[in-house]
Order: structure tokens, then C-alpha cells, then sequence
């Protein structure tokens, strides 16, 4: 048996991701044509667009790696994708549709969250410099998409889904 380390894991990790952003990117337009506010219909492109600049950022580190970018499936960002494709099917056109778009939403941001968070630390662990400053430009716009997301929640989404 090969002995795994450290190094085995942030590229089996890494490829996890590549994975999950890739299908981020595709279900983020569908999100965006379910969502009935504006605010939470631009918040959706908005982050398709930012993602498309993650996926690049995960090329480079897969470049600094000496690899060729490399997809591994990632079950559980299925499983989260899954769920938001039964909230737009079964909540379409009921007022509680944006609240449950906004949750199966930050589902994804907190899966990429914890993602990012190891990643980062493991190529800081292994002293990977520029690859943890890629990995922490990402961790950030997740986090503060999710944060914008609570914004929405709060201002809008919830109070609707709750008084109609
Ligand atoms: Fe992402
Ligand atoms: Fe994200």
C-alpha cells in the first residue's frame, strides 16, 4: 500500500472541488431563472460570474501542482444540487419559493466554505504560498456571498414566504 500524505489529499481535495464548481456554475443560471426578486435573481449571476473566475483560480493551483486540472465526482455537492432542484420544482410559484432558493443556495456556500478553508490551510501546512492566496481569494467571495444571501433572507424572502 502507497503511504498517503498531506499532498495526496489536498490534490484528491482539489479535484473535489473542480468537481463541485463546475456543476455550481451550470445549476447557478437555473437558480437565477426560478428566483423571483430581482435582488435574489442578481445575486444568482452575479456569483455565476464569480465562479467562473474560481474555477480559473483552481486551474492555476492545479498548475502550480505541475498537474493537469482533474475532476473527481463530489457526491455530496449532488446531493445539495439535488435538493435546490426540488425546492424550484416543488415551490414554483408560491411566495416560499425565494426563501427556499436563498437556503438550498447557502447550502452550496457552506459545503465550498469548508472546502476552501481546509484547502487553504493544507497548502499554507505545506508551504504552498501562492496557492493558499488563490484558495483564500475564493474562501472569501463564498463567504461573503453568503453573507449577502442572509441579507436577502432577512430582508425579503422570509418575510414574504411568511405573510402571503
Ligand atoms: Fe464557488
Ligand atoms: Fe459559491
Amino acid at each position: 500500500m502507497t503511504e498517503k500524505r498531506l499532498e495526496d489529499l489536498f490534490l484528491d481535495t482539489l479535484k473535489d472541488i473542480y468537481y463541485a464548481e463546475r456543476k455550481i456554475l451550470k445549476a447557478l443560471p437555473k437558480m437565477a431563472k426560478g428566483a423571483q426578486s430581482p435582488e435574489l435573481k442578481a445575486a444568482f449571476e452575479k456569483h455565476r460570474e464569480e465562479t467562473e473566475g474560481q474555477i480559473d483560480r483552481l486551474q492555476q493551483v492545479f498548475e502550480i501542482l505541475g498537474k493537469r486540472p482533474q475532476a473527481k465526482t463530489c457526491p455530496a455537492i449532488e446531493g445539495i444540487l439535488e435538493e435546490g432542484e426540488e425546492i424550484l420544482e416543488e415551490y414554483q410559484g408560491t411566495p416560499a419559493l425565494d426563501a427556499g432558493l436563498v437556503s438550498s443556495a447557502q447550502a452550496v456556500e457552506h459545503y465550498e466554505m469548508a472546502r476552501y478553508g481546509t484547502l487553504k490551510r493544507w497548502a499554507e501546512t505545506l508551504g504552498m504560498k501562492d496557492a493558499a492566496t488563490l484558495l483564500g481569494a475564493t474562501l472569501d467571495e463564498e463567504t461573503k456571498t453568503d453573507k449577502a444571501l442572509s441579507v436577502l433572507a432577512v430582508a425579503s424572502a422570509n418575510q414574504k414566504a411568511k405573510a402571503a
